[in-house]
């Protein structure tokens, strides 16, 4: 079976870890994938340096939100459609994609919440946030979900969730620090299954296949 070939999208204003953890674990082999393409929103992204040493082809598509969305996604598609591209994941990508590329590549865009969704998820729940509202609420358990991309934000199939227990000392900064690792944990084996051909979407449901013999 071939690799699935992958393009990670991110804005290019965050730390770039999830890139990074997705990257390493395809160069490690504990997916049958490799990431051939980080886009960046950002040309002067710390991450696109980070994916460059370690090999893998850069691209920044410096298309602010105001210019509309074809201004992002006409070259987007292009390079997608030349590198033939299986997957795209989602890295901190602070902009919607509009049906065109969604339907293209139905089931086949994955993104990352650090949250166990559907709580504490869509449109104003990122970064710091969501992390703050999870200790505002009082929840004694917060975590990762590893969804497919629709037309709403944090809202499409759940493929994976890790759970994160909140501790009575918790900040915003402790309780992300404990959410990000699960992150790297969990990106990667959700990237594996899909490699495998081993998701399956009905509805909202995601069934996970057994692994082949
Ligand atoms: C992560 O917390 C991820 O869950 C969210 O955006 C953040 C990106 O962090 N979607 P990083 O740039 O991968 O470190």
């Amino acid at each position: 079976m071939e690799r699935t070939r992958i393009a990670v999208l991110l804005s290019g204003h965050g730390r770039g870890s999830n890139m990074r953890a997705l990257i390493e674990a395809c160069q490690r082999e504990e997916a049958r994938a490799e990431v051939v393409l980080v886009v960046s929103a950002n040309p002067e992204a710390p991450a696109l340096r980070v994916a460059a040493d370690l090999g893998v082809e850069t691209l920044a598509i410096d298309a602010p939100l105001s210019a509309g969305e074809e201004a992002y996604e006409t070259p987007l598609l292009q390079a997608l459609e030349a590198r033939r591209v299986d997957l795209i994941c989602l890295a901190g990508l602070m902009r919607k994609l509009s049906p065109r590329v969604l339907n293209r590549y139905r089931n086949r865009i994955m993104n990352i919440h650090p949250a166990l969704l559907p709580a504490f998820g869509g449109q104003g729940y990122y970064g710091r946030r969501v992390h703050e509202a999870v200790l505002e609420s009082g929840a004694r358990f917060t975590g990762v979900t590893v969804h497919f991309v629709d037309e709403e934000y944090d809202h499409g199939p759940i493929i994976a969730q890790a759970v994160v227990p909140v501790q009575d000392d918790d900040t915003p900064e402790t309780l992300a620090a404990r959410v990000l690792e699960e992150e790297h944990r969990l990106y990667p084996q959700a990237v594996a299954l899909f490699a495998e051909g081993r998701l399956q979407v009905e509805g909202r449901r995601v069934r996970v296949l057994p692994a082949a013999e």
